[in-house]
């Protein structure tokens, strides 16, 4: 396989701990980690080494659309921010759950564009559980099929429209990460998951109401959750604030999330099956530095729009915006 005889150069390119892809990080990123060793255990440099060039496959999905039909107008631009911000995370597949009957130009074109390891899925969120026009976004779980369908995926169910069709092999150290297309993400952030071997967790900032949400850690061990809201959810956690090892996802087949689950509990209704609260793995300083936000796109006002498309003089539609 193609993928195969790149993989010893590119592996001889790991230095401390980092990897670098030949062209700067740019090129399409391996389909598949490095064969690593079978022992169990490793220790201090090398098991750092080791865990830093695992895989990370995000599952991103989009957040539905208002309407029916409508795409929102910030999304290609918030594509455009989260595929550049992915850029610079070496080893790395981003899985784009589309949330659409069938894959739409402007996402495949995107995707295409952006020079890393993707694949395209599509799922459109059934009509029952889609937002009404005006409605907050937390009345209902959002993304729930469209995360469900990257789990499938990565689970062997197919179903690929663009990008690499085959999931990783059997075997394959990676972490999985379900990011959001309008959240802020560091590239730190990527860095601490890679070291996941079960579930890891970090604090998210801007959310619930408060400055950051996340985990209280006292001696490198999770023992509470500093959240404001129904502190009692299993795991009161954000969907930005987890990662899960690939291989624990794989050895779960039923681990998915819950369309519905109440209010506040999509995490848990995924994260139950994974793992038990006190098993959950600090990062980020154990849980002291806030990596990732809960940033919102406003939605742009049209007005102007409307009043020129009246009057036939509206922005150029052969445009994409
Ligand atoms: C986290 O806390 C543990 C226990 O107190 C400590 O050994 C470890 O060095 C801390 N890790 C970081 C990255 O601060």
């Amino acid at each position: 396989r193609r993928a195969r005889g790149r993989r010893s150069t590119r592996r001889g390119r790991c230095r401390g701990g980092v990897c670098r892809l030949a062209g700067g990080g740019r090129g399409p990123l391996l389909p598949a980690g490095p064969r690593l060793p079978r022992r169990r255990r490793r220790y201090g440099h090398e098991a750092e080494a080791e865990e830093r060039v695992s895989r990370l496959l995000p599952g991103v999905d989009r957040r539905p659309p208002l309407r029916a039909g409508a795409a929102r107008l910030v999304q290609k631009a918030e594509l455009v921010r989260l595929s550049q911000t992915l850029s610079l995370v070496p080893r790395l597949h981003w899985l784009l759950v589309e949330d659409a009957e069938s894959p739409t130009p402007l996402v495949s074109g995107l995707l295409a564009a952006s020079g890393l390891l993707f694949t395209h899925l599509a799922v459109l969120t059934p009509k029952a559980q889609r937002l009404r026009e005006g409605e907050p976004g937390w009345v209902r779980p959002r993304g729930v099929e469209q995360r469900n369908r990257a789990l499938d995926w990565l689970r062997g169910g197919g179903g690929a429209v663009g990008g690499e069709k085959d999931p990783p092999p059997p075997g394959t150290r990676g972490v999985v990460y379900f990011a959001d297309d309008d959240n802020t993400y560091s590239r730190e952030l990527f860095e601490e998951m890679r070291w996941t071997r079960g579930v890891s967790v970090w604090p998210v900032g801007l959310v619930g109401g408060l400055r950051f949400e996340g985990p209280r850690v006292q001696d490198g061990r999770v023992v509470g959750f500093h959240t404001a809201w129904e502190p009692n959810r299993p795991f009161p956690l954000d969907m930005a604030g987890f990662a899960v090892a690939l291989p624990l996802l794989l050895a779960k087949p039923n681990a998915q999330f819950d369309a519905a689950a109440p209010r506040g509990h999509l995490e848990s209704s995924l994260l139950s099956h994974l793992v038990d609260p006190k098993d959950l793995e600090p990062r980020a300083a154990n849980c002291t530095r806030v990596l990732v936000w809960h940033t919102r796109t406003e939605k742009p006002k049209m007005k102007q729009e409307e009043q020129l498309q009246r009057q036939g003089r509206g922005s150029d539609p052969a445009v994409e915006v």
